[in-house]
């Protein structure tokens, strides 16, 4: 057990799927594993452990925004020896081209900075997708017709953000999407020798103000759990 996570010794697979919301990872968990266990419920975050056509996985939700994001991923990694983290969330669109309901495959993240920003201090670190798990995903999104997009992305510290003139400026430089937690991801994987991606479903359009209604989002999670599941096993 760890400061935040009860699983015992064991209960965690190598192999972890990251929505932000803990009920997110329970309907993953109960919709696409089989035998599902429930490893966490720490502060109600929830973790489930169960197989996915025979191959060991656990869905553990990350919580909104980096800093929760790197306790989880901290301590899945370097408590109970997690080596693919893929996170699956939703993101805002920044270029027209990009739909609401697309899939976006995280590149790389920008950022204002970090929890990983104490190591780096002036140090503009570049956090990158893994690129093994990146091309599998693609491959998967493709041949299930899904219309996906590979790129750079925004990971913000505000969801409120009152800064336009950064999205246009993102969106200048090729920038496809903002959510919350990718870079940090990316960074912690990078320090500890893991793997990790971000598959993100285009839930709003920051540029046109469409946002995918409530009903349609579980539809378009499924297919990115099931990129995911296909990207780590493929
Ligand atoms: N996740 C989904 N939509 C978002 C947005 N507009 N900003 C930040 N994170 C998001």
């Amino acid at each position: 057990m760890t400061v935040h996570i009860g699983a015992k010794p064991g209960e965690i697979a190598e192999t972890v799927l990251m929505p932000g919301d803990p009920y997110r990872a329970r309907w993953a968990a109960q919709t696409f594993l089989k035998d599902a266990v429930l490893v966490n419920e720490v502060r109600g975050m929830l973790g489930y452990t169960g197989t996915w056509n025979g191959h060991r996985v656990t869905i553990h939700g990350s919580g909104m925004g980096m800093p929760s994001l790197s306790i989880y991923a901290n301590e899945l990694i370097r408590d109970y020896g997690a080596k693919t983290l893929i996170r699956i969330g939703s993101a805002g669109a920044l270029p027209e081209h990009v739909k609401v309901r697309d899939v976006i495959l995280a590149q790389t993240c920008s950022t204002l900075g970090s929890p990983s920003r104490a190591i780096f201090r002036e140090l503009n670190f570049a956090p990158c997708a893994d690129f093994g798990l990146l091309s599998k995903a693609h491959a998967a999104a493709i041949a299930k017709g899904t219309p996906t997009h590979v790129g750079g992305i925004y990971s913000s510290d505000t969801f409120y953000d009152e800064r336009p003139d950064l999205w246009k400026e993102l969106t200048r430089h090729g920038c496809l999407g903002v959510e919350m937690e990718a870079a940090e991801l990316y960074m912690v994987a990078a320090r500890h020798g893991a793997r990790a991606l971000a598959i993100l479903t285009v839930s709003d359009h920051i540029a046109t103000g469409e946002a995918l209604p409530s009903d349609q989002r579980e539809r378009s999670f499924g297919a990115m759990v099931e990129i995911a599941l296909e990207a780590a096993f493929a």
